[in-house]
């Protein structure tokens, strides 16, 4: 079978392994059908994941075919479609006891810490794969893990209905987040520096899409909140200013703040905007368990997952999907490699 492995940064190739032996007791052996480019795999690439070791097969968002299950796995069978959850935990270290396996001391991620699904078959755990309905296409049904993203950002942030939620950055994180906080009920407002995704942010549902190079983002947030700022912020640019001018002009008493992106930089944040409002600044780290929810979002049709996806490309088209990722944000939004 063919898989994609990053040999050392800055060298894909498409490889040859050999299949999946038969699968252990709990496991199952997938066929992956379809899997989504993440920003974390073209990092890889370029040497740029400081979780990331090498050789690396990568690849974590991925739905496929059940083929074959190992003993003792049961309400799963061969012809299943699943989508795979790519977070594994310890079980045992705080978090885990903590019901916060995402955040495990040990947490291992698929195509990150361990081979990932860019491959034609994995064999995976079966308490990591979560059946499908029938009906929805393998491209749409890959975006599952990156909605999941979305979920433990609004549910991070406790977005209630009615609340005023800021979402900084519109990529296909920031998107995500928005179709989680929109379904509900909360009112959204959006920036993002490119207007083609503006676009996508509107077309969405946002009822307010602001590029800080033209508008005045403070100004007006003020005035889309009634002068409270917003309840909710998600940052979802990576980018250490923005983080820092949420913290100090646009977050609402007893606000909350949701923090994604994770550049290395230090963030300047004063205490006392922290305390004189008592903001909660909290990260979101991938997902703790939002699979179930994630697909009932997806069967109620709750979420638009095709508003998402700009391409869906060969996986022997990876290397042109992580150049057009990387290189043409405008163009490109969450891009699909089928296999
Ligand atoms: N915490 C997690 O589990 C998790 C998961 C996925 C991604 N991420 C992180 O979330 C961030 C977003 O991911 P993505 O895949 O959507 O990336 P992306 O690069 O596609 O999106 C970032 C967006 O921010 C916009 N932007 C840049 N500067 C801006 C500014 N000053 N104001 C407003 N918008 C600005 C960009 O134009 C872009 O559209 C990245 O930092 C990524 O590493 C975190
Ligand atoms: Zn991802
Ligand atoms: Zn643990």
């Amino acid at each position: 079978m063919k898989a994609i492995e990053i040999v050392a940064p800055g060298e894909l190739r498409i490889t040859e392994r050999p299949l999946p032996g038969p699968p252990a007791a709990g496991e199952a052996v997938v066929r992956i059908r379809a899997a989504g480019i993440c920003g974390s795999d073209v990092h890889i690439l370029h040497g740029r994941n400081p979780f990331a070791t090498y050789p690396r097969i990568i690849g974590h968002e991925a739905a496929g075919e059940v083929c074959r299950i190992g003993e003792g796995v049961h309400g799963l069978g061969p012809g299943d479609a699943v989508a795979v959850d790519n977070v594994f935990a310890c079980g045992a270290c705080y978090a885990c006891r903590a019901g916060r396996p995402n955040v495990c001391r040990q947490v291992s991620v698929l195509g990150v810490h361990r081979d990932g699904v860019f491959q034609e078959y994995i064999a995976v755990p079966a308490a990591n794969l979560h059946k499908l309905p029938a009906g929805i296409p393998w491209d749409q049904a890959a975006t599952v893990e990156t909605f999941s993203i979305g979920a433990q950002a609004v549910s991070r942030g406790q977005v209630r209905r009615g609340e005023s939620v800021l979402i900084c950055g519109a990529g296909p994180t920031g998107l995500v987040s928005l179709q989680a906080a929109r379904r509900l009920g909360a009112r959204i407002a959006v920036t993002d520096t490119l207007d083609a995704r503006l676009d996508r942010a509107r077309a969405l549902g946002a009822d307010l899409a602001l590029n800080p190079v033209r508008d005045d983002v403070v100004a007006r947030i003020m005035d889309f909140t009634g002068g409270e700022g917003a309840n909710v912020i998600i940052e979802a640019t990576g980018v250490v200013s923005v983080l820092e001018q949420a913290a100090a002009r646009l977050a609402s008493q007893a606000g909350r703040i949701v923090v994604l992106g994770f550049p290395a930089e230090a963030a300047k944040i004063v205490p006392a905007d922290i305390m004189r409002r008592e903001l909660d600044i909290r990260g979101s780290r991938l997902n703790n368990r939002q699979f179930p929810a994630v697909i009932a979002w997806l069967a109620g049709r709750e979420i638009d997952p095709a508003a998402i996806i700009s391409h869906t490309l060969p996986f022997t088209a990876v290397a042109e999907g992580m150049r057009l990722f990387a290189d043409d944000p405008a163009a490109a939004c969450k891009i699909i490699l089928t296999f």
